[in-house]
């Protein structure tokens, strides 16, 4: 890393705290994915998952441990032995691995949460970083619910894990309480009165529960840490975690007040952000800063005016700096190979063979029902044709919806490698449609969210259909993109039922000791 002071390590968690949003979580395959856009886009440091979560999570800290060249992997476990052990094998593979141990130190989840004394805590402390600092050379620690600890507590844990050997020191605000001012004095505070502070680098980790996780994360910076945690699209517990693509920006556009730097690639924050917001079924919300589908139209009169005058008018940064480009028509019927491959080359996307020759079947036939073809199309057909790892796929399907008698909905799939065909009826044909998908479920979700939208213009746009399920408090979202919005509906709803097929294998750890 560069000896730089104004460098910024940027320390990703979106495959980890913002798998943890609601609804959001991700198949392995989807994980690396993300994990070699994140690499493309130039983080410094990828917090995999937690490895001691479940066998999933341990795979894919390996597996992108295995696969990633340059970026550190990292791992996260609680101050046990078990935890951290599980958290070093599974970086096993990593080029540069890191173990990412915390436990809480505020007065309330000390004796709430863990029911330990302050002593108990400490002795944790140190145990745990001295135990991962033997196996791994990169080791951060982080006192959860750091900004409601008291300071002379606060100061003391940090300097015994430095002394343990600690190289990487987050104060996270947990609970999205802190404010701009007070967390940049908490670092600038730590800073002066820890002794060996010289010896770490300080890390910031901020919730959005106020909405103040990006402004936060910036005062800590001007505060001393030189390290952010924030996640692609800000996705993440609750309200989520600071956005990744806002903090880089704003650095950008405002180098004469923030003259930080960091090693991301902004053009490739739109690429990386859409295929978060793919995978995970989140959807970005449309007036977000960057990414949102408005942040860059200019809706009225005058602004267009101005635009057309000169762009510097109302805008204080370029699409193109984010990697934002119209989606053009480009592609139809007589489009060939070659055209389509250097098409998706365009659009970020490194396919193997076979997902090519996949996804150049799925376009032509896609150009046979549909004269116009964007970008949009592309992406979203490419993102659908990357869904794996599923244990239900739709093969065949047909509707009934006459204005006399009840809708049915009939499908054939393979479920686990077997032919199964349903059928049901229902008030219209998306409820029968959803009837029958459920009456194939493992469990019983229930649907909390349907949502359609058109990926382009046009009657005969794509549909892209969200479909949130629960199931004793956990939440998926499906995603399905068809011409045809009835089996966009459809492809949701099996998407989510594999996701929660995924995410029912998966426990939570509790907060220490089992
Ligand atoms: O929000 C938090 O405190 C965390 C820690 C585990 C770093 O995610
Ligand atoms: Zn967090």
């Amino acid at each position: 890393m560069t000896t730089d002071k104004n460098r910024v390590i940027i320390f990703d968690t979106t495959l980890r705290d913002g798998e943890q949003s609601p609804g959001c979580s991700m198949t392995l395959s989807e994980k690396l994915r993300v994990a070699e856009a994140l690499e493309h886009l130039g983080v410094d440091v990828i917090e995999a998952g937690f490895a001691i979560a479940s066998n999933g999570d341990f795979e894919s800290v390996s597996q992108v441990a295995g696969l990633l060249k340059e970026t550190s992997v990292c791992s996260l476990a609680r101050a046990s032995r078990k935890d951290i052990d599980r958290a070093a094998e599974a970086l096993k593979k990593a080029v540069r691995p890191r173990i990412h141990t915390f436990i809480s130190t505020s007065p309330l989840h000390m004796k709430y949460k863990l029911q330990m004394t302050p002593e108990e805590v400490i002795e944790h402390i140190v145990d745990s970083v001295t135990y991962a600092r033997n196996l791994c050379d990169d080791v951060e620690w982080s006192c959860e619910d750091g900004t409601r600890t008291e300071e002379d507590f606060l100061y003391r844990t940090i300097e015994l894990a430095i002394k343990a050997g600690a190289t990487t020191i987050n104060v996270p605000d947990t609970v999205g309480y802190t404010t701009p001012d007070e967390y940049r004095l908490i670092m600038e505070n730590i800073i002066k009165n820890v002794p060996n502070s010289d010896k770490a680098v300080f890390s910031t980790h901020c919730h959005n529960d106020l909405g103040l996780a990006v402004s936060n994360s910036i005062a800590a910076v001007q505060g001393g840490a030189r390290q952010i945690e924030c996640t692609v699209n800000g996705i993440g517990e609750r309200a989520g975690n600071a956005a990744l693509e806002e903090i880089i920006m704003a650095f950008r556009t405002r180098q004469d007040v923030m003259p930080y730097h960091t090693g991301i690639i902004a053009e490739n924050i739109i690429s990386t952000s859409r295929l978060v917001s793919s995978v995970t079924g989140l959807e970005v919300q449309h007036n977000k800063a960057i990414v949102g589908a408005n942040a860059f139209a200019h809706e009225s009169g005058i602004h267009q005016d101005g635009m057309l005058k000169n762009a510097g008018t109302y805008e204080i940064m370029t699409p193109e700096s984010v990697g934002l480009k119209k989606s053009e028509l480009v592609m139809g019927k007589h489009s060939g190979r070659h055209a389509f491959r250097e098409k998706l080359k365009d659009l970020g996307y490194q396919l193997g063979d076979n997902e090519f020759l996949s996804a150049f079947t799925r376009f032509k036939d896609l150009a046979d029902m549909k004269k116009a073809l964007y970008d949009d199309d592309i992406i979203a057909l490419v993102d659908e044709d990357q869904r794996d790892n599923d244990y239900m796929t739709l093969e065949n399907w047909a509707f009934v919806c006459d204005n006399d008698k009840p809708s049915r909905a009939s499908f054939c799939l393979n479920v686990d490698g077997y032919k199964v065909t349903v059928s049901r009826e229902g008030n219209g044909p998306v409820d029968a449609s959803f009837k029958a998908l459920r009456s194939l479920a493992d469990g019983e979700p229930h649907l909390q969210l349907y949502q359609v939208h058109a990926v382009t213009r046009g009657t005969d746009a794509q549909a892209e259909v969200t479909v949130r399920l629960e199931e004793d408090g956990r939440t998926v979202n499906g995603h399905g993109a068809h011409v045809d919005t009835l089996v966009a509906s459809v492809k949701a709803y099996i998407n989510a039922l594999n996701k929660l097929r995924v995410k029912r294998q998966k426990t939570v750890p509790a907060a220490m000791g089992e």
